[in-house]
């Protein structure tokens, strides 16, 4: 590890970059020593939930006290959440669909769907839908729906799936067009992803033999009285089910079953992901502020929206596939942080607000307004150190003067580039940002930088004093909603 203050470097080659968020102007080391006893309670108090689950003033939605596991799922361990056999089972899962499934189809909404999409975006990319069999390696296209009550798209996605089973079965296909289901849902009710998941299962079921459709259900596994709606469903229609674990909220789910199905799917490498969760967390459990990522990251951000009036934070990937990153991270730091009590009861309306955004394409939407509106941001940068596919500009204009001099840089060198003239003009104007930087865009990186945000909000939440486990402010529109609907059906 590095301890060159402003540059946090790990064994992995994994960077936090700092310096334009800490120094002189920016948060010193006066506001930090300041915080000096909350952040060794905060240090506490994570551990704490680390060896036991405990968070102090947590309840879950039914106002029963609750554990907090996601710490623990990065561990593949006998009679942890995610085992050595659980872990088997999602692997010989995505194996049974190599050549076998033709499509498979996730719904789902909120944490029962960013993590998937970032996984998505991760391995496969734009074009993932469109490469052959072969190209995908055996595994199946996958599409989302559930992420919204879409009527067009939901329609269209059925309509495309039945020429897609048409124009299979003209090109030879013997066999039946075979379509996956996967309905997550850890309370097994949620009206998005059920409605729409009920539109699709029963215009695909009309399409039999044609198309041939199997479901599996990802939900809380409790029984009995306990049974979410979903739950009850596979039992009753003898569906493959994966669990979503208790103490372990959608937010956070991506290092669980939620998350892995995915992986899965599509053959992302879930030891790796895991190892570089696990690598992170490891890292992260010094009390030394200065070699503890996720903690100098919640303490930095913390004290720039207390000390210094930043309280937006600008989530801006330089990489197309990790715009849904930037997304899950809005619904992870919203949904924690964003808390009307403090856990004494007190009003405190605290919260940050993220912001997605994504580098070179904001730079010509967005930038103008970090670089010179309300000075109430800091700007998260990641960056990839080295890129898999990486072309090199051809001079194939050389009479046009200002292309012919960009030629023969690669594609990354540009993009480096504008990320670093953007946060040194940011911080020219005194305007906060900061960088983390992945060597390379894999499921190893991934997991590091996924863990580091996750573990971030449980810090900003012990130095926050609010409960970053529950959402009880998204309680207030269902309350209004579900009456409307009723009464709409009536
Ligand atoms: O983080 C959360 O708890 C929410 O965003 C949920 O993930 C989202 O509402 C979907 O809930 P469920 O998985 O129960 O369908």
């Amino acid at each position: 590890m590095s301890d060159k203050k402003g540059y946090l470097k790990l064994n992995s080659g994994f960077v936090f970059d700092y310096e334009n968020l800490y120094g002189e102007g920016k948060v010193t080391d006066a506001d930090i020593e300041a915080l000096a006893d909350r952040i060794r309670l905060a240090h506490r108090a994570v551990e704490h939930m680390r060896a036991t689950g405990e968070v102090r003033g947590h309840l879950s939605k039914d106002g029963e006290p609750e554990r907090v596991l996601f710490s623990q799922l990065p561990y593949v361990q006998e009679g942890h959440l995610n085992s050595p056999a659980s872990i088997r089972r999602l692997k010989d899962f995505g194996e049974s669909l190599r050549y076998k499934v033709d499509t498979v189809v996730s719904f789902g909404i909120g944490g029962s769907f960013l993590g998937n999409k970032v996984f998505f975006d991760m391995h496969c990319g734009e074009f993932w839908n469109s490469q052959s069999q072969q190209e995908r390696n055996g595994y199946p296209k996958l599409y989302f729906n559930g992420n919204n009550i879409d009527a067009r798209r939901t329609s269209e996605m059925i309509a495309h799936l039945v020429t897609d089973a048409k124009i299979k079965k003209a090109h030879g296909q013997t066999g039946p067009y075979k379509v996956m289901l996967i309905v997550m849902s850890k309370s097994g009710g949620t009206l998005d992803t059920m409605s729409t998941f009920m539109v699709v299962y029963e215009a695909l079921k009309q399409q039999e033999p044609l198309i041939e459709l199997e479901v599996v259900a990802v939900t809380d596994p409790a029984g009995g009285e306990k049974a979410t709606l979903l739950k009850r469903l596979a039992d009753e229609q003898g569906w493959n089910t994966f669990s979503v674990p208790d103490g372990v909220g959608g937010r956070f789910s991506i290092f669980s079953e939620v998350g892995l199905v995915t992986a899965a799917c599509i053959g992302l490498d879930i030891d790796a992901f895991l190892a570089g969760a696990r690598d992170m967390d490891e890292a992260c459990r010094t009390p030394d502020i200065w070699q503890n990522p996720a903690m100098l990251n919640s303490v930095l951000k913390y004290l720039a929206a207390a000390n210094h009036g930043r309280d937006i934070e600008v989530f801006m990937p330089y990489a197309d596939y990790l715009k849904s990153l930037a997304e899950w991270y809005v619904q992870l730091l919203a949904e924690s942080l964003g808390k009307r009590y403090d856990r004494e009861g007190r009003e405190v309306f605290y919260g940050r607000t993220p912001i997605v955004a994504v580098g070179t394409t904001d730079m010509h939407a967005q930038t103008q307004q970090h670089q010179e509106g309300k000075k109430d941001k800091v700007v998260q940068f990641v960056k990839i150190a080295k890129w898999d596919h990486d072309p090199v500009i051809p001079d194939g204009f050389p009479s046009a003067k200002k292309l012919s001099e960009i030629s023969g840089l690669r594609l990354s060198q540009a993009l480096e580039v504008a990320l670093e003239s953007n946060a040194e003009a940011l911080i020219s104007e005194g305007r906060f940002n900061a960088t983390f930087v992945l060597p390379q865009l894999n499921a190893y990186h991934l997991g590091e930088l996924l863990y580091l945000m996750a573990l971030s909000v449980a810090y900003e939440g012990e130095l926050a004093n609010v409960d970053g486990f529950d959402q009880p402010g998204v309680e207030a529109y269902k309350r209004i909603m579900g009456p409307r609907l009723k009464a709409l059906k009536g």
